[in-house]
């Protein structure tokens, strides 16, 4: 698939942008805050309804402006379809599929990306919940379903969070009047729903991960061509041998899982009730990343851990294509300043034959001659076509091009406050809710597009989950600086 157009208004940097793109490599080029990464930042919202740089939207939307709209036509198998979404901060966003307005959960799968960008050094220097993000980010772009279940985890996570809170001896001053402690049997009921949707979530993720590991080991080898092996270990809040089991690769069904979760629920009741948190469920895990035999986080260099980072996203793409039968689009943000020429070029190889990649570089001159696609120059809130058709530019990307614009089908955008649909509210009653849909087949190839089939879930009003994306905020600094130490 890729992108043929994007439409912004009042998204980040740009009070507007039209940026006609075509299949193949196009690198954004311009200098450090002119808004590069704002353009895939967009293009990225459009595949997953959440950045890749903060976990709130209010960012998204320029400032003084109230609503910032993102549209993209996509076009896969020769088809095209138009994604629309608008960002209101504090409200559910709107979204329309072809002019139709529907949950802008139902537009996930339309587009889908596969963005590296340098805060992804997050996950192997950052917390676990960076991991669990690009756990289940993944699990969505390979299902879009998942996103429903994801969603009503983290719901009935609060539910039972506060549950506990309310229960806990040493909190219960906190209760609100004279509202009894809740009984044993109402937390029962809270464990039952957090142990069969985390069952399912646990059972997915592992799954994933079974698929994933042999794509991420080729993966490191092909990034880095480096001694030592890149491994994920799944460190689970499931007790002994289970655990156990889980750590050696076995992938248990989502019934047995559900099980476990109950039986190191059940365990942990009085910690939990002391401390008022929920300490068992697939938001405790950690995905541990190691080299070799050393752990990443905290032994691996800086040129390591980035070659790590890079292997993670580029084994998702390489699983995603193979879901899809599809490419998906490839977004390479800031990446080629921080590899060292020999990297690049093995980069380049890589990357050169995805349907559509999207580069950005501050230097048109870091990025190799082998992905010598469509070069656009970025300015402070314009993007200008067409400098690959001058020769010599590229090593003076401010130059100040006559912005000409190619896009003669460009679609007609309408007005933004034309998005018509009702809004969707965070409305799902997780007391009667059952988790979205059952657990599929293990050996189903998954990757089905489900818009339009009414299969995918409820509403999006809650993204910023208990799964990561509280953490996205708080990544450390990407440190900019070249590095040759796995190169020896
Ligand atoms: N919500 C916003 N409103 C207005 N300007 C913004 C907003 N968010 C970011 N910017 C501006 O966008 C610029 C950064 O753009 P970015 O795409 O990150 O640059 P780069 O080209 O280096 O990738 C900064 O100047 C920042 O002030
Ligand atoms: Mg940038």
């Amino acid at each position: 698939m890729y992108l043929r157009h994007l439409s912004l208004g009042d998204f980040r940097s740009y009070p507007s942008a039209e940026v006609a793109l075509e299949p193949g490599v196009s690198t954004l080029v311009g200098l450090n805050g002119v808004g590069k990464t704002n353009l895939v930042e967009a293009v990225g919202y459009l595949a997953s309804l959440s950045s890749h740089r903060v976990a709130q939207d209010a960012p998204l939307v320029r400032h003084g402006a109230e609503r910032a709209i993102v549209r993209g036509a996509v076009v896969r198998d020769g088809r095209e379809t138009l994604v629309e979404l608008e960002i209101v901060p504090g409200r559910a966003n709107r979204a329309r599929l072809n002019r139709t307005a529907l949950r802008p959960r139902e537009v996930l799968g339309t587009l889908r990306t596969v963005l590296f960008a340098p805060e992804d050094l997050a996950l192997v220097k950052g917390d676990p919940g960076d991991r669990r993000r690009f756990l289940d980010d993944l699990l969505v772009s390979r299902q879009p379903r998942w996103a429903g279940v994801r969603s009503d985890y983290d719901k009935i996570l609060r539910q039972r969070n506060a549950l506990l809170r309310a229960a806990s001896p040493a909190r219960g001053s906190r209760r609100r009047g004279h509202e009894p402690a809740p009984t044993p049997e109402t937390l029962e009921v809270w464990d039952d729903h957090l142990a069969l949707v985390g069952g399912q979530l646990l059972y997915a993720r592992l799954r994933l991960l079974r698929d994933l590991r042999p794509l991420l080991r080729e993966a490191y080898q092909e990034v880095s061509a480096a001694v030592g092996e890149a491994r994920t270990t799944y460190r689970s809040s499931l007790e002994g041998e289970a655990a156990a089991a889980v750590e050696d690769g076995e992938v248990f069904t989502p019934e047995e899982l559900r099980d476990l979760l109950l039986a190191a629920m059940h365990a942990r009741r009085g910690n939990e009730l002391d401390r008022g948190v929920s300490l068992v469920g697939p938001h405790r895990d950690d995905l541990v990343l190691s080299l070799g035999d050393l752990p990443a986080k905290g032994y691996a260099s800086h040129g390591e851990s980035w070659s790590f980072a890079l292997a993670l996203k580029l084994a998702a793409y390489h699983l995603l294509r193979h879901d899809l039968g599809d490419d998906p689009v490839l977004i390479l943000d800031d990446v080629f300043a921080e590899l060292d020429a020999r990297r690049r070029t093995r980069l380049a190889g890589l990357v050169a034959d995805g349907e559509q990649v999207l580069i950005t570089a501050a230097v048109g001159d870091d990025v190799p001659e082998a992905l010598r696609g469509a070069r656009f120059g970025v300015r402070p809130g314009h993007v200008e076509v067409g400098l690959s058709s001058v020769p010599g530019l590229d090593g003076h990307p401010s130059l100040d091009l006559d912005a000409f614009d190619r896009d003669e089908e460009r679609p007609a955008a309408p007005p933004a406050d034309s998005l018509v649909g009702p809004r969707t509210e965070a409305s799902t009653d997780v007391s009667t809710g059952e988790p979205t849909g059952e657990p599929e087949d293990v050996t189903a190839g998954g990757g089905d597009p489900t818009v339009g089939t009414g299969a995918v879930g409820r509403d999006v009003a809650d993204d910023a989950s208990t799964t990561g994306a509280a953490h996205r905020e708080g990544h450390e600094d990407h440190e900019h600086r070249p590095d040759d130490e796995d190169a020896r």
